[in-house]
């Protein structure tokens, strides 16, 4: 971006930033999520950072967050109300851990009591001498507004303080010193709580359903509806939208932290018994791993719980340790908000591509700007149709607010216009199928285009599952619907293309989550080395079956032996060009395939016809510059290249085995691979070349056939004895 370009940019950025702000602190009117409004942020705060000469005075980057509102009475907090570090992934809070580590210079023994994280309004509550004197909103951490007369209308908050009875206290695991203390502290002493009010999902469901039958303007969600209701001038309102309140925090005037109450545990049971309403779901874990634990059930939870949570707070149970640990920047080091995925963010659009789906349906999805949506990368969304293209008004160039909760697709909410700059590129509906190059057809109302050849959807699929099955390229786990999964979201397009998929596409996909994700690219760069016999028989050369394959495989072996040493071809890390086996096979005449043993005229014109192929090529081409690395050992894995030296010596080298019958131990395809592996051909049927037959349960007339030319038969404990 050049200078210029970035003063353009930063002058939007500013100005599309203050106008939700306004709509959002002054009019209380949410027009943007506040993720999405933190992604433009972040955007402006990045560009301000790289041409720190265009920051001004008046830069949203220099505000102070959530300035108090004139219309409400200040009210300074006696301790800042701060905020809290965001976590989103397990490494986040290892990292976290790991920092604590470091400041303590000893390793973390701690309970940790993990929290749900609720989404409404911060609230502080002052009770002197028992009574409920003051209610403010966060404000600023530092200046808050005074809403004491609305907070009164919430039931769950308590004028008066409930006074524990002994037994309560004793419960508590207080000595008597302490107990003593704390009954003046409740009756002739100040106590803070701190705490979320919350709109439960119920009032907001009947509130809406009441505003919309007057024609009133609805709550865009429960945080609104709760921080709008507090900030209302008219209690009446505030009291119609029955809030609730949960206590997360208490302080003791005159106290330290870690005073009196020991424990996050202990002033959780405290507050309860103060007559605060506490989170059931929280508890005290021993480790992180027990954290993960919780996260996990909480969000499986997430749905069933009568109020929104964006996550949960994992802190300190000793509050002893809050003191040592203190506070750094903006939050403290003792505690940690471990979040969902925030849903929104802002990106922009590099281009748009067309996927083909089963029914021929052409989809189109956009190619972002990587942007991380809640912990994880994204680089693509789905945008549904033509329609929804022409309905945003979309256009390559775009910056957009995209959305993501859970698993499920990310999605192109709207387009910020005003943050173009006159450069963006509109885009047309397509002409022909992407994939097979078909004219494309829209019939009568409907919305999709359609690929005109009916085949092309189901022939690539076909092609890729069979690329990609055991006996070929052997993508374990990649089953028919996670291709097809592939293929609609427009990770691929065909089986080269399953080398270069990059973690943010796959999450990008409905139920691919973090560790899915991981596997699956494991498992894909486990095999990045194929024996080219696998190569082979995985494009899908009509009648090409593995055998054929394999020797035409074998025949490429000899034709580079007369080339190369056999040193070389030993070499398990010898790579094979795929543009030489191309001119391999094209130089190829149909008699010469002809004579290459098994190949009969049907075969041999199948092979000529696929190495010339415009379609075949342009795959060819594409493996050739994909992830994958073709080798001549037999097998495929690293394991049998570590086992060449063993070929060479070993008694299966270049034996011929024929199978028949069900094996007890080993499916036969390892089996095959076994014999492969030590240098053995395996061949469907029996004849004079034949070495050995290996026999199983209920063999066929291959036996009989066998013992008539005399050829050696082993059984399975003899053949493994032999693999051994
Ligand atoms: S402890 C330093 N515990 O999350 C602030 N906060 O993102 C101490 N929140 O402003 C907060 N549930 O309003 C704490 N169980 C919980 C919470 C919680 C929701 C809110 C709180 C805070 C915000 C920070």
């Amino acid at each position: 971006m050049t200078f210029s370009e970035a003063q353009n940019r930063i002058k939007k950025l500013r100005s599309e930033i203050d106008y939700h702000r306004y709509n959002y602190a002054v009019l209380d009117e949410e027009t943007i999520s506040p993720a999405a409004l933190d992604s433009l942020k972040m955007e402006l705060f990045r560009l301000e950072n790289e041409y720190p000469e265009l920051i001004t005075p008046d830069s949203p980057t220099q505000r102070v967050a959530g300035k108090p509102l004139d219309k409400f009475k200040k009210v300074v907090h006696s301790a800042p109300m701060i905020s809290l570090f965001d976590a989103f992934s397990e490494n986040d809070m290892r990292d976290w851990e790991e920092r604590n580590v470091n400041y303590l210079k000893r390793t973390i023994r701690e309970e940790y009591y993990c929290e749900l994280k609720l989404d409404g309004l911060a609230i502080k509550l002052r009770y002197v001498n028992g009574l409920l004197v003051e209610g403010a909103t966060r404000g600023d951490g530092k200046v808050g507004e005074n809403v004491t007369g609305n907070i009164k209308t919430i039931n769950s908050i308590p004028l008066r303080l409930r006074v524990p009875t002994a037994s309560e206290l004793n419960a508590l695991g207080l000595n008597s010193t302490e107990k003593n203390e704390l009954s003046k502290l409740i009756e002739k002493g100040t106590i803070e709580v701190r705490g979320e009010s919350v709109m439960s999902k119920k009032v907001f469901a009947a509130l809406n359903k009441k505003y919309l039958s007057l024609g009133k303007a609805e709550l865009a969600n429960t945080r609104n509806g709760a921080a709008g209701s507090i900030r209302q001038l008219d209690s009446k309102i505030t009291a119609e939208r029955k809030l609730d309140f949960y206590a997360y925090d208490l302080l003791l005037d005159g106290y330290e932290r870690g005073e009196i109450i020991r424990t996050r545990e202990g002033a959780d049971k405290l507050a309860n018994l103060l007559g605060f309403k506490t989170l059931k779901q929280n508890r005290v874990v021993k480790n992180l791993g027990e954290v993960f634990k919780f996260y996990a059930e909480v969000e499986k939870k997430r749905a069933a719980l009568p109020f929104e949570i964006d996550g949960t707070v994992v802190k300190i149970n000793d509050l002893k340790m809050w003191l040592t640990l203190g506070i750094v920047g903006k939050a403290p080091r003792y505690e940690m908000a471990y979040k969902f995925s925030a849903e929104q963010a802002t990106t922009k659009i590099l281009d748009i591509i067309w996927q083909v789906g089963r029914t021929g349906a052409l989809t189109p999805t956009a190619v972002l700007e990587p942007v991380k949506v809640g912990g994880a990368k994204i680089s693509r969304s789905t945008l549904h149709n033509f329609d929804e293209i022409n309905r945003l008004d979309l256009r390559i160039g775009d910056t957009v607010i995209i959305e993501r909760s859970g698993d499920v697709i990310p999605k192109v909410i709207s387009v910020l216009k005003n943050l173009r700059n006159g450069h963006e590129k509109k885009i047309a509906a397509p002409d022909f199928c992407p994939i097979c190059n078909s004219s494309v057809i829209r019939t009568g109302d409907e919305v999709a285009y359609r690929c005109s050849n009916k085949k092309c959807f189901a022939v690539m699929m076909r092609e890729i599952i069979h690329f990609v099955s055991k006996n070929a390229a052997d993508l374990e786990g990649l089953g028919p619907k996670v291709i097809e999964q592939f293929l609609n979201g427009g990770l691929i397009k065909d089986a080269a293309d399953l080398y270069d998929i990059k973690k943010e596409e796959l999450l990008s996909l409905e139920r691919f989550a973090e560790k899915k994700a991981d596997n699956v690219l494991k498992m894909i760069a486990s095999r990045r080395i194929l024996s080219l016999n696998r190569f082979i028989y995985g494009l899908g050369i009509r009648h090409v079956g593995e055998e054929s394959a394999e020797l035409l495989a074998d025949n490429y072996k000899k034709y580079l032996s007369l080339k190369l040493d056999s040193e070389k071809i030993l070499n398990p890390k010898l790579k094979i060009k795929i543009s030489d086996l191309i001119k391999y096979f094209q130089s190829l005449s149909r008699e010469d395939l002809e004579n290459l043993a098994d190949v009969g005229p049907i075969v041999s014109k199948s092979i000529g016809s696929f190495w010339s192929d415009t379609h075949s090529l342009k795959l060819l081409d594409k493996f050739e510059n994909s992830g994958l690395a073709l080798t001549l050992n037999p097998n495929n894995s690293s394991e049998a290249s570590s086992n060449l030296n063993s070929i060479k010596n070993s008694e299966l080298n270049n034996k011929i085995f024929v199978l028949t019958g069900s094996l007890d131990g080993l499916t036969r395809s390892e089996a095959k691979d076994k014999i492969k592996q030590y240098g053995g051909k395996v061949k469907e049927n029996i004849t004079k070349d034949t070495n050995y037959l290996i026999v199983g349960a209920e063999p066929g007339s291959k036996y009989e056939q066998a013992k008539k030319l005399g050829i050696k038969i082993l059984n399975e404990e003899e053949f493994l004895k032999l693999i051994k």
